[in-house]
């Protein structure tokens, strides 16, 4: 009969319940043998949640690595400062893994880790979600067909939106990359990156160059009777896109992160806690043009690959629709899509066609919560994948991961130092 893999939850937050939900949805496949996390509120909602025994709950990974306490794999949801050190333990401990992106903040734990993974035999998977939304599943299977012909040419945009961005990149958690460790392009769009080489998978990037800044999310651009919080003392909240109150109260977006703040209250879940603590030290009900956020909110990514195909990425951080396009142009045709909508075209020339082109659309039928529906199949994968039942084609092993990471920390290098940056060829694992 199946067993269930068992596994450990590195990291309580709120990646690991989404990975851990698959333990939920089929028991008869995973089972959450142990929590890790040094926070006492989480690692106890957690163990809870997925029916850990007390002596399976630890505070420390050291204290979890000493148990040797034997699960099939450990899903690494730490923040990104800690994934390099938390990933070095694991894997020197033997663990197959799977990690949160970004894998690490730079190139050189990049390839160590990597080392480490190949010396040690353990098995590294990266939560590269978007390869498992089906509307780039299916744009990925129209490329492997041939009929796009070769792909010279790919134009990606991120739009993150008002809301999301100045929840995460200006008030959040990932808004001051001295503190998280990681910039934007990695923190968020270290998946566009990856989508980029996937599908140009067996071909690597060349070179990089990037440009970018804050714009709008800075103190001189604080309007006339702001206030340095939304429900204390702003005189603009009203009419105000960014008012905290209506944000995370009112339309209860985000709420997941406006609640960290409440983790030790007993009424953590109730929408008046909220309300109070945005007026008081809850870090989201701050202003935001009076956050201590610094990376950037628009920047521009070109890429040249070693077949000459060149591609731009742009991040746009305050948009007002959140949205993921992509404009892939072959040498039999092309493809243009929006992830939000659910549907992309494919367009080949025809010269019987009144427009010189014949198009078809694809309409993708899934919904665009989860990351398009690729946060639990991404999980569902990982557990064929531990259970050696074979790989899909969006499986992110480590290996498969490090040219959208070299992409990314060679754009921040090429936008602060003005250049080009080359990006070196791997041969046999190594740079
Ligand atoms: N794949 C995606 O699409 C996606 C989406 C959002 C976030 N992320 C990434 O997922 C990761 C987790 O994000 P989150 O929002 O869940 O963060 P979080 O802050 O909610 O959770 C991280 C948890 O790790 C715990 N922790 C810190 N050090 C630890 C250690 N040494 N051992 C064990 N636990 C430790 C923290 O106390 C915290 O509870 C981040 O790297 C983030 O960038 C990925």
């Amino acid at each position: 009969m199946e067993r269930p893999i068992e596994i450990a939850i590195v990291g309580c937050g709120n990646r690991g319940r989404v990975y851990g939900q698959y333990a939920l949805d089929e028991p008869g496949r995973m089972r959450i043998k142990a929590v890790v996390e040094p926070n006492v509120y989480r690692r106890e909602l957690t163990g809870d949640k997925f029916g850990v025994p007390a002596d399976m709950r630890f505070g420390s990974l050291d204290a979890f690595i000493s148990s040797g306490t034997e699960v099939d794999a450990v899903i690494n949801a730490t923040m990104d400062r800690e994934h390099y050190a938390t990933a070095r333990a694991i894997i020197g401990a033997g663990y197959d893994m799977l990690i949160e992106k970004p894998v690490c903040l730079a190139k050189d734990e990049l390839m160590e880790l990597y080392g480490l993974a190949v010396e040690k035999g353990v098995r590294v998977m990266v939560c590269h979600v978007l390869r498992y939304a089906p509307f780039y599943v299916e744009i990925k299977k129209r490329i492997l067909s041939g009929e796009l012909g070769d792909i010279h040419s790919m134009v990606t945009e991120e739009n993150v939106s008002f809301h999301h961005y100045a929840t995460a990149f200006v008030r959040g958690k990932w808004g001051n990359s001295d503190v998280c460790g990681s910039q934007i392009l990695m923190s968020k769009c270290c998946h566009d990156l990856d989508i980029i080489t996937w599908l140009k998978s067996g071909t690597a990037p060349s070179y990089v160059a990037s440009f970018g800044g804050l714009f709008n999310y800075i103190d001189s651009r604080m309007p006339a009777g702001a206030g340095e919080r939304c429900t204390a003392g702003c005189g603009i909240s009203e009419n105000c896109e960014y008012d905290a109150g209506k944000m995370y109260v009112g339309k209860r977006l985000w709420n997941y992160y406006a609640t960290e703040y409440l983790d030790s209250y007993a009424d953590r879940d109730s929408q008046e806690r909220l309300g109070w603590s945005l007026g008081e030290k809850n870090p989201y009900g701050r202003c935001v043009w009076k956050c201590d956020n610094n990376v950037m909110d628009h920047q521009t990514v070109m890429i040249e690959f070693e077949d000459g195909c060149t591609v731009s990425h742009n991040l746009l951080g305050g948009t007002a629709k959140p949205d993921r396009t992509i404009h892939i142009a072959g040498t039999k045709g092309e493809i243009y899509g929006s992830m939000e909508s659910g549907s992309f075209c494919v367009r080949k020339p025809d010269l019987e066609k009144p427009e010189q082109y014949n198009e078809e659309t694809v309409d993708i039928k899934a919904g665009i919560d989860g990351h398009g529906g690729g946060d639990l199949r991404l999980a569902a994968d990982f557990v064929s994948y531990i259970k050696g039942e074979g790989t899909s084609v969006s499986t992110t092993e480590l290996g498969d991961s490090i040219y959208g990471h070299l992409i990314g920390f060679g754009a921040h290098e090429a936008m602060t130092g003005r250049k080009v940056v080359a990006i070196r060829r791997l041969k046999h694992g190594k740079l």
